[in-house]
């Protein structure tokens, strides 16, 4: 568990505001607006560089325009790309806007909405995703407004915790399970049957959607982890078998447990592990790489693979195509309802909590390599 304070807090300079904002006493609180919300606090940075960028500011509260909703957030999720983005080239580089909040997840309740929105949106409880994508709106704030379509329905029986931690890593999850040739577009029960998917990373955050959309839709599911304690969690998230990367029987352990070969692979370190995703992916099957951890050159034998019509898909999340995106959306939605997208320490996904005033050292946590989600809690 994160709790300690980490070392580069003296370096925080965060602002702090108002003490009844920040006990959450200020004007907020209304849904739709009886007692008019005027200001809010949020994490904005105006320029590039470590944890202590951000600063935790008042703001004006902003109405929804056409096609949007506001929506009053409970946890904002934080994912690599924040800090990625937060760092984004050099020191001090000029942002395409003069301040932005940071963090792409989150989740909430919708308290008002633009022209065009169904008046039933106001009061649902939502995930966000990708709410800092080209936008200077991400969801470190009180209340943020986004595209209707980006605030998707929680599941009643989904906690909020759930929901800020659904976007980036289970989108990027869909995707990757959703491009081999012989597989689905579409992920519902059994849609993987007779299929096997190796993640990489089990015990990642990405990893960890993975494993469990994987089982969801049917498949069998193996993991590499590079310890016992990863090889837990992978399993707790639902794989049924681990095999440590590390050591040098990895190649045969899953040519063991799968002799037919690997469908899918989810792949986090497509150059460290490409000798070993060629060695085990079946003919015709797929490596889905969507993250360059351990270095980003490739080198691939095109004979060997050509030979067997393998595929390697490379993945963004930002750029799926639209049309993929939403089915994304609306399959973790389903994923959701059914309870198949679950988060904490007994399905392998350990919580690590923070404040909004400490939003520093929870990007800090994620640049850290924290093993798990970590979440911030804005109310
Ligand atoms: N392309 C996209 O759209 C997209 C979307 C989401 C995330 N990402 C990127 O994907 C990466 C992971 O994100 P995350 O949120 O899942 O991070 P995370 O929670 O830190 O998980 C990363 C996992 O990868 C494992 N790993 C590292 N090297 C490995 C290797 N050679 N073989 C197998 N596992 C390995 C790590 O454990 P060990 O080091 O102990 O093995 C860790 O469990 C980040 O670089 C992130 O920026 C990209």
């Amino acid at each position: 568990m994160l709790g300690a304070r980490p070392s580069h807090e003296r370096r925080s300079e965060m602002m702090l505001v108002d003490a009844d904002l920040r006990s959450g006493n200020g004007p907020l609180g209304n849904v739709n607006g009886s007692a008019k919300e005027v200001a809010m606090r949020a994490v904005v940075y105006s320029h590039t560089g470590g944890p202590e960028v951000l600063r935790l500011v008042e703001r004006p509260v902003r109405e929804p325009g056409a096609g949007e909703v506001r929506v009053k957030m409970q946890v904002s999720g934080v994912n690599p790309t924040d800090w990625k983005a937060r760092r984004g080239g050099p020191v001090g580089a000029e942002l395409p806007f003069s301040e932005l909040v940071p963090n792409q997840d989150g989740a909430g309740t919708i308290d008002a909405i633009g022209d065009g929105v169904p008046a039933g949106r106001v009061g649902e409880r939502v995930w966000l995703w990708e709410a800092a994508w080209q936008r200077a709106d991400g969801t470190a704030q009180e209340l943020v407004v986004i595209p209707s379509r980006q605030a998707v329905r929680l599941a009643d029986a989904a906690s909020m915790d759930v929901g800020a931690s659904l976007g980036i890593p289970a989108l990027t999850a869909h995707r990757c399970l959703t491009v081999s040739e012989l597989g689905p577009r579409k992920l519902t029960p059994g849609a993987l049957h007779g299929q096997t998917v190796l993640v990489a990373g089990g015990a990642g955050a990405v990893g960890h959607a993975a494993i469990q959309l994987a089982r969801w839709a049917g498949a069998r599911v193996l993991s590499t982890v590079s310890n016992d304690e990863k090889a837990r969690l992978a399993l707790a998230a639902g794989a049924e078998h681990t095999v440590n990367y590390r050591t040098g029987e990895a190649p045969d352990e899953i040519r063991a447990a799968a002799p037919k070969g690997i469908d899918v692979i989810v792949e986090v370190a497509p150059a460290r592990n490409a000798a070993l995703d060629a060695a085990v992916v079946a003919p015709n099957g797929t490596v889905a790489a969507y993250a360059t951890d351990g270095g980003s050159g490739l080198e691939l034998n095109v004979r060997e693979l050509m030979s067997r019509n393998l595929r390697y898909q490379f993945v963004l999340v930002y750029t799926v195509p639209g049309a993929a995106k939403d089915q994304a959306v609306a399959d973790v939605a389903v994923a959701v309802a059914d309870g198949a997208l679950e988060v904490g320490e007994h399905v392998g996904l350990a919580l690590h909590r923070f404040p909004l005033e400490r939003m520093a050292d929870a990007h800090d946590a994620v640049e850290s390599g924290a093993v798990g989600k970590v979440l911030v809690d804005i109310i």
